[in-house]
């Protein structure tokens, strides 16, 4: 090669790339993969990626896919864990300020719970935790009531187990919907929850291991909040003071959604709300947007 052939550089692969992919029909799928080249190229040059880490990568994304299944998505897992999903949460679900903020799904959710009157309780065995009633009212932006709101609710017990993934549970333990009513109130029972762990045992738990991070959860009660007419909101509730509340392994927690659960333990409160002590209470108004969902989201996991 004479001194006067000019080197082929890093920026010339990436416009061949671009180019290459220039005549994609669909748009946003041009658009996605110009910027996924643009992106990944960048990355490869900024850290100087070797040849040997690229194949490790493969690796990882190939034990990623080999540990995934119907109920277990490891991508999304990783994404979680990286900070890609709250990220896209928060690109893809802005809402008005006063308004209920979204959060992770996560892959335990399951659709068709059974429905619990006002007042009723999702926790259906003994021994699921501390007891405590969440209660308050489901709004629009302007403050009126909105009527015929309807939440799904689903959380851990105090073993820090979906029911779905336990069979010592009872079907549906702490899960259940309920409608509000003509005045926005909404009152259910359930148990407070506790932080848990999210799967280590595949890739992601590799990654969080090599950064030395944790794989808690801060406690949270999921929550699906949807009226006709009003965009549906996909979130949880976090608890005030929880070990994880600052460090949660999926980056969940928004400010807005640490909600405070009051302790009980007189006789007085005991008669005064039909529950024997220790008890808590959670007060929280979910004000929702009005609108329709942008995007459907919905896979649900089911029984193990
Ligand atoms: C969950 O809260 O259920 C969850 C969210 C993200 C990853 C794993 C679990
Ligand atoms: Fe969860």
């Amino acid at each position: 090669m004479s001194s006067a052939t000019p080197k082929t550089t890093a920026a010339d692969i990436t416009q061949a790339t671009l180019r290459s992919f220039a005549q994609t029909p669909e748009p946003r799928t041009r658009r996605l993969l110009e910027a996924a080249v643009k992106h990944l190229h960048a990355f490869a040059t900024e850290v100087n990626l070797t040849t040997n880490e690229l194949i490790r990568l493969a690796e990882i994304l190939t034990a990623a896919g080999k540990i995934s299944d119907a109920s277990r998505h490891e991508f999304l897992l990783i994404s979680d864990i990286m900070g890609l999903t709250m990220v896209v949460d928060y690109n893809t679900n802005q809402k008005p300020e006063g308004a209920f903020e979204s959060s992770v799904l996560g892959p335990f959710y399951r659709a068709d719970a059974p429905w619990i009157e006002p007042g009723g309780d999702i926790c259906r065995q003994e021994n699921a935790g501390t007891s405590t009633l969440v209660s308050g009212r489901i709004l629009s932006t302007e403050g009126t009531p909105i009527n015929g709101a309807v939440l799904d609710i689903w959380q851990v017990p105090a073993n820090g187990m979906y029911e779905n993934t336990d069979p010592t549970q009872v079907e549906f333990n702490c899960r259940g919907r309920l409608k509000a009513a003509e005045d926005g109130a909404y009152r259910f029972w359930t148990v407070k929850p506790v932080p848990y762990p999210i799967p280590k045992d595949g890739p992601a738990g590799l990654i969080l291991d090599s950064a030395e991070r944790h794989n808690m959860r801060a406690a949270h009660i999921h929550v699906i909040v949807e009226a006709p007419g009003y965009e549906k909101v996909i979130s949880e509730l976090f608890v005030k003071g929880d070990l994880y509340i600052d460090s949660d392994a999926v980056f969940g927690v928004k400010e807005s959604l640490i909600a405070e659960f009051v302790l009980h333990e007189s006789t007085a409160d005991a008669a005064a709300y039909g529950r024997p002590t220790p008890f808590y209470t959670v007060n929280y108004d979910f004000v929702l947007a009005s609108g329709q969902a942008r995007e459907e989201i919905m896979f649900s996991a089911g029984r193990a």
